[in-house]
C-alpha cells in the first residue's frame, strides 16, 4: 500500500444540482442512504443557495431531515452567505462549505459578486461558524481555466486559497470547474498554492469534461494531495459554467487509486449500486 487517500463524495450535491428535471426528494435520500453504506467519511448532500438560482437544491433541508445518518459520517452542505449558513445549521448539516472563485468572471456568474465582495460575505459565515464550532470547508473554482476569463494564473488561485485558509477553513478544495486542466497546469497551480497552504489541507475537485480528471488526480497525488472530491456515476456540472459536465466518477477514482496501491476504504460493490441509482436519476 502506498497510503490512504480519502474520496469526498459530492454526488448528491454537485452531481444533482445541474439536473434540469426535478428529482423527487425520496430518490435523493435513497442515493445518500446507499452512499452511507460505502465507507465514506464525508458526503456532501445539500446546498443552501438561492432556490431561484438552483431550484434542484431547494429541498436540501428535507434531504438532511430524511436521510438515515450513519455513525462516523459527516454530512456537508454548501453555504454562499449568512442566510445559507443559518438554513444549513437549522437543517442539521455537520460541515458547511463556502465557495469562491479564482477568476472574476466565474465569481460574478456563479455568486453574483466580485472576489472581494464574496470574501466579505464569507467573513460573516466564518464568524458564525466559528461561534457555533461548525467545521467549514472552502472551495476555489476555476483553478486552471475559467469559462469567462480563460486561463487562470496560479498566483490568483494561491491568493484566494490563502484567504479561505485565513478565514478558518480546515480544508481547501481546488476546483477544475470546467475540466480543462492538464497534468502540467494542475502541477503548476499546486506548486503555487502549496507555498501558502500545506498539502495536507488541500483537496482536488476535478470535473471530467475533457477526460483528463484521472490524470490530473495523479498529478495532484505527486504534489502531496490526498483528498479528492468525486461524484458517484460521474454525474454533475455547474449551472453557471457551460460545458462543466460530469464530476469525475467516484468508482473510477476508487479503481484508479486501488491500481496505484492507495487504500480508500470504499466498498466497490456498494459504489456500483449507488452509481446505478445515480445514473437512473439522470434526466
Ligand atoms: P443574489 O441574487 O445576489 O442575492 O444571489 P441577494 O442577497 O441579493 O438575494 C436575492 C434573493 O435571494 C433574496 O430573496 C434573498 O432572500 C434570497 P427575495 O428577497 O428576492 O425573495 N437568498 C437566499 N435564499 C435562500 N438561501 C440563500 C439565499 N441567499 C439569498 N442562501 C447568491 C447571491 C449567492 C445567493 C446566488 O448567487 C446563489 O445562490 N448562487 C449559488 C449558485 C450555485 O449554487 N452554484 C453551484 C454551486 S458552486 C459549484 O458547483 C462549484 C464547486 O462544485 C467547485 C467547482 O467545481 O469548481 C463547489
Ligand atoms: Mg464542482
Amino acid at each position: 500500500m502506498t497510503g490512504v487517500v480519502e474520496i469526498f463524495e459530492v454526488g448528491p450535491r454537485d452531481g444533482l444540482q445541474n439536473e434540469p428535471r426535478p428529482i423527487p426528494t425520496a430518490d435523493k435520500i435513497a442515493l445518500v442512504d446507499t452512499l452511507s453504506q460505502a465507507g465514506f467519511r464525508r458526503i456532501e448532500v445539500a446546498s443552501f443557495v438561492s432556490p431561484k438560482w438552483v431550484p434542484q437544491m431547494a429541498d436540501s433541508a428535507e434531504v438532511l431531515a430524511g436521510i438515515a445518518r450513519a455513525p462516523g459520517i459527516r454530512y456537508a452542505a454548501l453555504t454562499p452567505n449568512l442566510k445559507g449558513y443559518e438554513r444549513a445549521r437549522a437543517a442539521g448539516a455537520d460541515v458547511i462549505a463556502i465557495f469562491g472563485s479564482a477568476s472574476e468572471g466565474f465569481s460574478r456568474a456563479n455568486i453574483n459578486a466580485t472576489i472581494a465582495e464574496s470574501l466579505a460575505r464569507f467573513e460573516e459565515v466564518a464568524a458564525a461558524a466559528r461561534a457555533d464550532g461548525m467545521p467549514m470547508r472552502g472551495y476555489v473554482s476555476c483553478v486552471t481555466d475559467c469559462p469567462y476569463d480563460g486561463k487562470v494564473a496560479p498566483g490568483q488561485v494561491a491568493q484566494v486559497a490563502e484567504k479561505l485558509l485565513a478565514l478558518g477553513c480546515y480544508e481547501i478544495s481546488l476546483g477544475d470547474t470546467i475540466g480543462q486542466g492538464t497534468p502540467d497546469s494542475v502541477t503548476a497551480m499546486l506548486r503555487a498554492v502549496r507555498d501558502v497552504v500545506p498539502a495536507e489541507r488541500l483537496a482536488g475537485h476535478f470535473h471530467d469534461t475533457a477526460g483528463r480528471a484521472l490524470d490530473n488526480i495523479e498529478a495532484a497525488l505527486a504534489q502531496g494531495v490526498r483528498v479528492f472530491d468525486a461524484a458517484v456515476g460521474g454525474l454533475g456540472g455547474c449551472p453557471y459554467a457551460k460545458g462543466a459536465t460530469g464530476n469525475v466518477a467516484t468508482e473510477a477514482v476508487a479503481a484508479r487509486l486501488a491500481a496505484l496501491g492507495y487504500d480508500t476504504g470504499l466498498d466497490p460493490a456498494v459504489l456500483d449500486r449507488a452509481a446505478a441509482l445515480a445514473r437512473a436519476m439522470r434526466g
